[in-house]
């Protein structure tokens, strides 16, 4: 696990774009996070592309998650969510952004018919993750095994807690969502995970350094050969090695 710290969220955006960016340019199948953390790379990355450094006409992407009731239309459904922030201000083909269906009759069908729409697209070549503070990644909640492909799931009160800023009540977030489960995420390529502020320093810490354990989904990262962690120096604050990350960093291989 390459861990990239940086003084300020914005700092982590840059370096988060700089390594996503040849990906992009090698036409990568990219897969992409919501939540709030992605923001500001989703920011510098339109940036990019409006300066003509970088295109997105050969990608294709596919979302980690879905509200199961929210319509595409719905300002908070994640469909809606990553148009807004990103894919419609970039020359990504619109019909190339996927996501799993929350309106389906048949959501636990809907799972299989997204995890077979990644695989038949030769998998994701740059995964995108935020973390929840309780330790998850997509909505994949402590307890899930490490192996899940796309499924249907229920969220932790935690985390219904944490997403309600992004609706009027917490009534209204919705209890049951699609997400790409842990075995699909182990399978994108390079696993790039984006933290930023003091109320992630647990679930960093968890990830990177605590055990390998389904009480913090995301430590299965520690099973990935290609993951990249970028945090400021706020989220980075309960990491114990940090001495040795910094010198790591401080003394990239030259070849
Ligand atoms: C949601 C998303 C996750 C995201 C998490 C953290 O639960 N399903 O993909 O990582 O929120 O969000 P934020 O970046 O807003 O803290």
């Amino acid at each position: 696990m390459h861990i990239i710290i940086r003084p300020t969220a914005d700092e982590v955006a840059v370096a988060a774009a700089d390594i996503v960016v040849p990906h992009i340019r090698r036409g990568a199948t990219l897969g992409l996070a919501t939540g709030s953390t992605p923001v500001a790379t989703y920011q510098e990355l339109i940036r990019r592309h409006d300066a003509g450094e970088v295109s997105f006409a050969d990608c294709r992407a596919f979302l980690l998650d879905e509200y199961i009731g929210l319509a595409p239309e719905h300002e908070q459904s994640y469909h809606h969510t990553i148009r807004h922030e990103f894919t419609a201000h970039i020359d990504i083909d619109d019909a190339l952004v996927a996501s799993p269906d929350g309106m389906a009759a048949d959501p636990h069908a809907a799972a299989d018919t997204y995890e077979h729409a990644i695989v038949n697209a030769g998998g994701i070549g740059v995964q995108l993750l935020g973390v929840g503070t309780n330790g998850h990644i997509g909505f994949n909640e402590p307890g899930t095994a490490l192996t899940m492909p796309t499924h249907v799931t229920t969220l932790h009160p935690q985390t219904i807690a944490d997403n309600a800023r992004f609706f009027d009540t917490a009534e209204d977030v919705p209890v049951h969502v699609l997400t790409q489960g842990l075995g699909t995420i182990r399978r994108a390529g390079h696993l790039v995970l984006l933290a930023t502020g003091q109320h992630k320093a647990a679930a960093v810490a968890c990830l990177a350094e605590g055990p390998l354990t389904t009480m913090c989904p995301a430590s299965v990262l520690q099973l990935h050969n290609n993951v990249t962690v970028i945090v400021d120096e706020a989220a980075a604050s309960g990491l114990k090695n940090l001495e040795y990350y910094r010198f790591a960093e401080a003394n990239p291989l030259k070849v």
